[in-house]
């Protein structure tokens, strides 16, 4: 799997893009350990960094959302607490359970499906209006 996001996922406020970039890579990282059936203690510790990634990028973008009064941040802000709990509830089923094929494939689908289809349905959508309001990411930062 390549270790960057599609250029049609490029929002173009460099910021968010980073924060996808660092969401995909340690995906990335974590599809590895589950199909090489690593231990784990080291999948857990991947999945802390993905939902670590995961919460960064969607406080960035509330905050942003917010403090520009974007007229869609209520439904967006409605997906990522969904995406949230889905994260959530990965890392609970982990911590509980074997690591099967079918948590394998729900991983794939619930983290790499649904963050990227959030980046297309929400994030394509908001960053031109955050560039608009703030061309040079302006006091903004990781
Ligand atoms: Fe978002
Ligand atoms: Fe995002």
């Amino acid at each position: 799997m390549p270790r960057k996001i599609p250029d049609s996922l490029l929002t173009g406020f460099v910021l968010i893009d980073r924060q996808h970039e660092q969401i995909y890579a340690t995906f990335d990282d974590l599809m590895a350990l589950l199909q090489d059936g690593s231990g784990k203690s080291q999948i857990l510790e991947t999945i802390a960094y993905v939902e670590r990634h995961v919460l960064t990028n969607f406080d960035f973008e509330e905050t942003a959302m917010k403090a520009y009064g974007y007229p869609h941040r209520v439904e967006h802000m409605a997906a990522h607490l969904i995406l949230r709990e889905n994260v959530k509830d990965i890392r609970q089923e982990v911590q509980e359970g074997n690591i099967t094929p079918a948590l394998v494939k729900k991983c794939r689908e619930m983290l790499q499906d649904a963050l990227f289809r959030h980046i297309a349905e929400h994030d394509l959508k908001m960053a031109p209006f955050l560039k608009d309001k703030n061309p040079n990411e302006d006091g903004w930062s990781l």
